[in-house]
């Protein structure tokens, strides 16, 4: 019987532990905090599949490439699409009760989907219906649970994972041997001194890969949602809101998307994003405003009760005032890089889930994929967990790429040529005098979440990245006592490797833009960030 160690409670991990326990498999599933506080619980829009007449898997795929700035990968597109609507079905049959109106399932439409095709239950409590069904599914399968049980490190053996190193509640680490070891620890908005994840983002598996030697891509893309309240903790106003016809307007409450793209409040998510970024800047930090008063309180109420409530509980009445919004970081494009079947490039260890890299956002993630992303990958991964099929095709390890110190600046060798590569005056090599650097002062997270918003945020360039990268040098990981210490290293990991992974990509693609990219230059012209006033 194939031993299979799922790490995360969300909806990957959850799927996998229920299809592979279905399948044969022995399963331990263990979750940092308690089984439901995960990323999933907190996603509002829903999930998108083709279901309707009107609509068809082609549709979903164009949408898909589209929104994804030209990186997204088709093969893995394809498989998201096609497979979609029947995850989608397998939720009902796990007892999610999607909204229906009298002729059938409700949907809502969302920024750059040419259909509406959101499926949403309990008007904007999507997330937290998957996850209780599947909470309830889980526990009627034999799978052991240990909950408030946290990764620390994977144990690997000849090149391939053969458990982990996990830290119990009361600081205690064990070795967990396993066949297989599934990484479904959700996203890293942690990273990031605004973000609408819950505290849990951490980015622990992408972290752990990194340092056992897996493939990680793509973590230059972390997708920031144009309208998170502003107010503490930055709580998400799903894109759905926009989808039924709230509008933004600037200080002044004149409507701001009308001349930045032709589908204005539903244009892809990074251009939205960007573009009250920018409009805050240039009215000083002052947030920009979420108008949905046109929809009216009794809609409102019914159809977003959980954010009528929050929005009611930060002391606005949404119904007869437009709210102030931010963008806040919201997922993580990239992760740990997976086939089609969840399988990374370490043997013995899959990611599903925000914590893989399966291709489908490319630079910019499509709204309400995320959902269906985890069921379609965590399914296959179950698949090939039960069939044995555990090596991936091998790739290359992920170096962390340097960064020079002085980039953006100057050349590195002005006048002359470096001396490691003998040719290029601009290089990126490690020089002898700085190796062997001796951070001594720990990591400070709150100082790190600054970090990341100022310089790897909405808008990069390569001065501000590698005055980055020396802060973040010159601190070092703290030694694991405790989950917040565990957690600390996995941050500092983590910005290291997107600071580096932003400097190495150049030019601007979705939600990675670079103001030194020479074709963007033009559009953007102050470098400081906003500074939020009411957040
Ligand atoms: C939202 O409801 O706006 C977020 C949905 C998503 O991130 O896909």
């Amino acid at each position: 019987m194939t031993r299979v160690l799922v790490v995360g409670g969300g909806i990957g991990g959850l799927w996998t532990a229920v299809k592979a326990a279905d399948a044969g498999c022995a399963v331990v599933l263990v979750t940092k905090t308690e089984l439901a506080e995960t990323n999933t619980r907190y996603a509002q829009g829903g999930i998108a599949a083709a279901l309707f007449p009107d609509d068809s898997a082609d549709r979903h795929f164009a949408d898909t490439l589209d929104a994804g700035a030209g990186l997204a990968d088709p093969a893995a597109v394809r498989v998201l699409c096609d497979e979609g609507p029947a995850r989608v079905r397998d939720l009902i049959r796990f007892g999610v009760e999607f909204d229906r109106g009298e002729s059938g399932l409700e949907r809502g439409l969302e920024a750059a989907h040419s259909r509406p095709r959101i499926l949403h239950a309990g008007g904007d409590a999507t997330g937290a219906a998957i996850e209780s069904a599947l909470v309830a599914t889980v526990r009627r399968r034999a799978v052991h649970i240990a909950e408030r049980t946290m990764l620390v490190d994977l144990i690997v053996e000849d090149g391939a994972v053969v458990g982990a190193r996990l830290l119990d509640e009361h600081g205690a680490v064990t070795e967990h041997l396993a066949d297989a070891v599934v990484l479904a620890t959700g996203g890293s908005g942690c990273l990031y001194r605004h973000t609408t994840n819950p505290a849990v983002a951490t980015g622990d598996g992408v972290a752990a890969a990194w340092r056992a030697g897996a493939e990680v891509a793509d973590l230059e893309f972390t997708q920031f949602h144009p309208t998170a309240l502003a107010a503490p903790g930055t709580p998400l106003i799903s894109e759905a809101v926009r989808g039924e016809g709230a509008v933004l307007r600037d200080r002044d409450g004149l409507r701001c998307m009308l001349d930045v793209h032709p589908d204005a409040e539903l244009a892809p998510r990074d251009v939205v994003a960007r573009a009250v970024w920018r409009q805050m800047r240039a009215q000083g930090g002052a947030p920009v405003l979420l108008d949905a008063t046109a929809l009216g309180a009794e809609f409102l109420a019914r159809r977003f009760p959980g954010l009528d409530a929050v929005v009611r509980d930060a002391g606005f009445d949404w119904s007869r005032e437009a709210v102030p919004i931010t963008p806040a970081a919201h997922y993580a494009m990239g992760g740990v890089a997976t086939d089609l079947d969840g399988r990374t490039s370490l043997p013995g260890l899959y990611a599903v889930g925000e914590t893989a890299r399966t291709g489908v956002h490319g630079a910019n993630r499509l709204a309400s994929n995320s959902l269906l992303e985890a069921a379609v990958f965590a399914d296959r991964a179950a698949r090939a967990l039960a069939a044995g099929r555990s090596h991936a095709p091998a790739q290359t390890p992920t170096a962390l790429p340097h960064v020079p110190a002085n980039a953006g600046t100057s050349p590195r060798h002005a006048g002359g040529t470096c001396p490691v590569n003998g040719v290029s005056p601009d290089c990126s090599c490690v020089h002898e005098e700085e190796r062997d650097q001796d951070p001594s002062e720990s990591v400070d997270r709150e100082q790190l979440r600054e970090l990341m918003w100022q310089a790897v945020g909405l808008e990069r360039d390569a001065a501000g990245l590698a005055a980055a990268s020396a802060r973040l040098d010159a601190w070092r990981a703290p030694d694991v006592r405790d989950r917040r210490t565990a957690e600390d290293r996995n941050l500092l990991d983590l910005a290291r490797l997107t600071v580096a992974a932003a400097f190495a990509r150049r030019e601007s693609a979705g939600a990675h833009f670079r103001t030194d990219d020479p074709a963007q230059a033009a559009a953007s012209a102050a470098p400081a960030a906003p500074e939020l006033e009411a957040a």
